[in-house]
């Protein structure tokens, strides 16, 4: 062969080497490291990889330690104590047979130390520049600690506020979902995950489990294929496509499958189709759980069902390194699978940089947690993450005008509750309330006065109502702090009411009653039901549970000194029985209209009639409370001069759009500029305004801009008739606007 055609050869085999070495994030000489300790492996050191224990994080474990030195464990979670991580890491490393380390796992959900808004509160920001760096802080702070592996983003789509965890996601659009989950991918992984100060994300829960029936955690859920690929599992496909170097199993079967034991999922969709390269984790003893769910018979069918369908590590059910051996021995399940589940979850070992690096500076947290541009973030989040939900211009209050301010409700001074679910370690101490905020900014000339009126968010006790009522009388305005405590939300705990507690209600009521103005602010971990709340304030915001700085940020936006931007990431309803209500579902051959509740217009004895003839609650209408994308500012915008490019587009053409926004009021602000689309007819009938693209843009008191987007027309795609991912040739409906039901559609059409 001559010279120059062999180095052709050579070029490209190393170019496509290279290429699919980026795809799949292997490569050659790790893969070899990896098969060398493969060959050296036992059994037991296999099943000792694939097992992940939690430590006591109270003192070294001496079981723990000694399972460890006998290669039995692969992973420990919930060890947060440096100097302690650097003692089980020692072990593993200089003790145990093979020296490979543990990687070290913590559910960082919302930041370390610093914590930032619960994630449905980061996702009101629409902001994704922030939101990674948030995700970098949270890494920075919990490397500090020897966490190299964290149990989130939580990418899990739900559309029903009684199921607890939506707190822990980003709410019920797939376009929003993703665009967060891979920016937290990106802060927590960083540019190199070998960094000491990345971690690996875990993706999870795959899939389905925000799909809960009833909103009931842990329930099982009956997504059909076409929706779970629509809907449910493209925010996963994309921040595996950012890098994500794990994913978690989740508790529910999906028509009548455990995910944990789901072969189409973590095989067919996973690797096959998305040629993931990490490893899978189970949840929290998920792979035993699939006996009571009637799935498995015991732990050894559990363990063998679950490293069939492509489970790599087994988090606390201790099926694997009980039972695997014994099946493998037998030959119910061949060595290869079990190579493969260690090659995975290796692979992330060596791209963590954990075997050339496996210790923990001890000393590095004094400088790093609740660092001062932590901070200065988590307030900047936190600011950008609340709702204004209402404004009859009580909003912002004037601090050269109010002289007594009365600052009441169970949330206005309660630390440990506005951080929201999800906080193991960050601290009530470092926390800085409403009521502290507000005091340190504006104590000095405003006169404020305190009465908490309800000891927690569920206290019904009306004798601190009374008082509050009465110090509201003597005072310019009030400021009520409402919501639901940070255990009313997260992991199993759903509610079936989602109105807000009693006495808070009353509460609210009884101050409107005084005739002063009253604000009232909503801290809570999910959409509450308030519509009469909404109705007796001047004024409301809605603080997703805030987090450490969330104070800070609520009085800046009290008195105007920032503007409210946030728009809402999910639906709010007026009662519970209208869930599940997104603004995404499929058009109905009935199409709601207007807002009738036509059930007082019925006359008795009437005859059967299809009443409007349209799909709603003769009580209730259809209406949501407040749609998705809603929120207010100080200032106002508008839309003008909505125009695209063409009429008509083929399929691998991008669309053009331009559109004026002006910043209509007195504020400078900020808009959050959406873009929707509604494919009018399909093969399979399609939802009535799909998220596409949005932007923030600020704009000074009377400031135009004409913005220009694209969005490529094979973002149209959707999964057809027959599940192949198309964009089908017809009419299209376009938007822009400020929320979800806003705007008057543009018409354009695809051949
Ligand atoms: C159970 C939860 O479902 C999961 O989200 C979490 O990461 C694990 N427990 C570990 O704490």
């Amino acid at each position: 062969m001559p010279l120059k055609k062999t180095f052709l050869i050579l070029l490209c085999t190393s170019l496509i080497w290279s290429c699919t070495q980026q795809q799949t994030g292997t490569d050659r000489e790790t893969e070899k490291k990896i098969s060398r300790l493969i060959s050296q492996m036992t059994l037991e050191e296999k099943m000792g990889q694939m097992n992940q224990i939690s430590a006591s994080n109270m003192g070294v474990d001496q079981r723990l330690a000694e399972a460890i030195k006998n290669g039995q464990v692969g992973s420990i979670l919930n060890e947060v104590d440096p100097a302690r991580v650097n003692a089980y890491q020692k072990i593993a490393v200089e003790e145990s047979r093979l020296g490979i380390p543990l990687i070290v796992g913590r559910d960082v959900i919302h930041g370390f130390k610093t914590i930032f808004p619960v994630p449905l509160g980061m996702a009101a920001t629409f902001n994704p520049a922030v939101v990674e760096q948030g995700a970098r802080i949270a890494a920075r702070e919990a490397t500090a600690s020897g966490v190299r592996w964290t149990f989130s983003p939580m990418l899990d789509i739900a559309r029903d506020p009684r199921w607890g965890r939506i707190a822990e996601g980003f709410g019920e659009d797939t376009y929003l979902t993703s665009v967060m989950g891979e920016a937290m991918v990106k802060g927590y992984q960083g540019t190199d995950p070998a960094d000491p100060a990345s971690m690996a994300a875990c993706v999870k829960h795959f899939a389905g489990y925000g799909a809960a029936e009833g909103g009931r955690d842990y329930n099982s859920t009956f997504i059909p294929e076409r929706l779970l690929r629509n809907v449910y599992l493209p925010p996963f496909q994309k921040a595996l496509d950012a890098g994500a170097l794990s994913l978690m199993t989740s508790f529910n079967d999906n028509n009548g499958v455990p995910s944990t034991g789901n072969t189409f999922l973590l095989r067919n969709v996973l690797r096959d189709e998305w040629n993931f390269t990490g490893f899978v984790v189970s949840d929290w003893s998920s792979v035993t759980e699939m006996i009571p769910h009637g799935f498995a018979k015991d732990p050894a069918h559990a363990a063998y069902l679950a490293v069939k369908a492509g489970v790599d590590m087994d988090m606390m059910s201790f099926a694997y390194i009980n039972h695997l051996p014994e099946l493998v021995k037998e030959g119910d399940i061949p060595e290869k699978l079990l190579n493969e589940a260690v090659r995975n979850i290796l692979r992330v070992k060596f791209r963590l940089g954990l075997f050339e690096n496996p210790y923990v500076d001890e000393n590095l947290h004094k400088d790093v947690f609740y660092a001062p541009d932590h901070l200065e973030l988590a307030k900047q989040t936190a600011t950008e993450s609340v709702v204004m939900l209402k404004n009859d211009g009580t909003l912002p209050l004037d601090e050269t005008r109010i002289k007594t301010l009365l600052i009441t409700g169970p949330m206005a001074d309660a630390p440990h509750d506005q951080l929201g679910t999800w906080v193991f370690d960050g601290e009530e101490n470092a926390t800085i309330t409403p009521l502290k905020a507000i005091r340190d900014a504006h104590g000095k000339y405003i006169r404020i006065l305190y009465e908490p009126a309800l000891n927690h968010s569920r206290d019904n006790d009306p004798s601190g109502i009374r008082k509050a009522v009465q110090a509201a009388r003597r005072a310019d305005a009030v400021l009520v702090f409402t919501g639901e405590e940070s255990i009313l939300s997260g992991e199993a705990h759903c509610l079936a009411n989602l109105d807000l507690q009693e006495g808070q209600s009353r509460l609210i009521e009884a101050l409107q009653a005084v005739g002063k103005p009253v604000v009232t602010v909503v801290m809570a971990g999910r959409p509450l039901t308030i519509q009469k709340e909404t109705r007796w304030s001047n004024a409301l915001l809605y603080a997703f549970h805030p987090g450490t700085m969330g104070g800070p940020a609520l009085a800046d936006l009290i008195f105007g000194h920032e503007v409210p931007s946030g728009k809402l990431p999910v639906t709010f309803p007026l009662s519970s029985g209208q869930i599940p209500l997104y603004y995404n579902h499929n058009r109905t051959g009935r199409p709601f209209q207007g807002n009738e509740t036509l059930l007082k217009d019925i006359p008795p004895k009437a005859g059967q009639t299809s009443l409007g003839n349209t799909s709603f609650y003769l009580d209730l209408g259809a209406d949501p409370l407040f749609p998705f994308g809603y929120g207010l500012s100080y200032s106002s915008f508008a839309y003008t001069n909505i125009t695209l490019d063409k009429v008509t587009y083929g399929k691998d053409e991008v669309i053009e759009l331009n559109f004026d926004l002006t910043n209509t009021g007195k504020y400078t602000a900020t808009e959050i500029a959406q873009l929707y689309i509604c494919d009018i007819t399909g093969s399979v009938t399609r939802p009535v305004r799909e998220l596409k693209f949005f932007e923030r843009i600020t704009l000074n008191p009377g400031e135009s801009r004409t913005v220009n987007w694209t969005l490529p027309v094979n973002e149209l795609a959707f999964r057809d008739l027959n599940m192949d991912l198309t964009v089908e040739p017809g009419q299209f409906e376009l938007w822009v606007a400020g929320d979800s039901v806003s705007g008057e559609p543009v018409l354009f059409e695809v051949h």
